[in-house]
């Protein structure tokens, strides 16, 4: 019989529990870790350089990883989309439910079939789940693969004219960390977009307006832009990747806004505008680019 100590009991031990946040290091999983260590929760950060270390490409690593989680923050990388991704997170979606994770909340993205078989992987599991769908992030333009092309002042890609509702990581961290730690997020699905659409040549006139640089959008083929990447010595997982994200995933499919932000955490979306005001103040996009080396993925 579940006594109201036991019930005490069970809910202080479930508090104590460590959250796993599996990309711990990166874009959304390090505001996650961040506002959970802020919140007083026991964190154990998921990456290669964690404590023990975490790699989806061992899974002897897992375990350890797991041992004693309470929930999980899941995110994959590079991309749900890959082949191979919905196959390890399942192995390890059944190695964290045999562990006793309760909870799992999942960062999945908009418009990926393959992400959505992930998505239904966690549905699946027994544990509470979450589904965090979310949009392209701001953070790409500062934190990842495109924080360069803005600091050579050209951003050449193949995104057409098609219109993106970039969505903020820190809308992401807050609700994920909602999922993580209040009641009412089990079985909820949140699709997470920004308030407004965007292509991306006016997100980069935005970025332009925000760090007062000439920054230029380029557009090319999907094929250029390919070569491009081999010539520049891009893996070729990498370059799949990128003309999947650019020609499959942009292909108007997600132009449209959701109201995830708000059912999630309550309030609206941050505008681009806001992230790339901040993200200029914050130097994101004034600093010889070998200085933020560390914290692009
Ligand atoms: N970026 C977007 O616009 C976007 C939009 C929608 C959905 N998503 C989804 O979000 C997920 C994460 O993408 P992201 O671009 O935001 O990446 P990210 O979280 O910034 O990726 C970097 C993180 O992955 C870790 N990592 C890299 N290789 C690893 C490995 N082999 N084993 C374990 N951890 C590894 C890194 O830590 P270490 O280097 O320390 O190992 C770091 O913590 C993907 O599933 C993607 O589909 C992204």
């Amino acid at each position: 019989m579940n006594t109201p100590r036991k019930a005490h009991n069970e809910s202080t031990q479930a508090r104590r529990a460590p959250t796993l946040v599996v990309g711990g290091t990166g874009k959304t999983g390090r505001r996650v870790v961040e506002r959970l260590v802020a919140r007083g929760q026991p964190v154990r950060v998921g990456s290669r350089s964690g404590t023990p270390p975490f790699d989806w490409e061992h899974p002897a690593t897992w375990a350890p990883a797991l041992r004693d989680a309470g929930a999980v923050y899941l995110t994959y990388y590079p991309d749900l989309a890959v082949p191979g991704a919905v196959e390890q997170v399942r192995s390890f979606v059944e190695a964290a439910a045999d562990g006793g994770v309760r909870r799992l909340v999942l960062l999945s993205g908009r418009g990926e079939d393959e992400a959505q078989r992930a998505e239904q992987v966690v549905q699946d599991s027994g544990a509470d789940w979450t589904i965090l769908r979310a949009s392209w992030f701001a953070q790409n333009f500062s934190e990842s693969y495109l924080r360069e092309p803005v600091l050579d002042g050209e951003v050449v890609l193949p995104a057409g004219n098609v219109a993106e509702p970039f969505v903020d990581a820190d809308d992401i961290a807050d609700a994920a960390v909602a999922a993580l730690t209040e009641d009412g997020h089990a079985g909820r699905l949140y699709e997470l977009t920004g308030p407004r659409l965007l292509t991306f040549a006016e997100a980069v006139n935005e970025i332009a307006a925000a760090t007062g640089r000439e920054i230029r959008y380029v557009e090319v083929s999907p094929e250029a832009y390919a070569s491009a990447l081999r010539e520049a010595g891009v893996p070729a997982e990498f370059v799949w990747l990128l003309n999947y994200l650019f020609t499959t995933v942009l292909d108007g499919r997600n132009a449209h806004l959701t109201d995830g932000v708000r059912r999630a955490v309550g309030r609206e979306p941050r505008d681009f505008a806001i992230y790339a005001r901040d993200a200029a103040a914050a130097g994101m996009w004034s600093a010889p680019r070998a200085a933020h080396a560390a914290s692009s993925s």
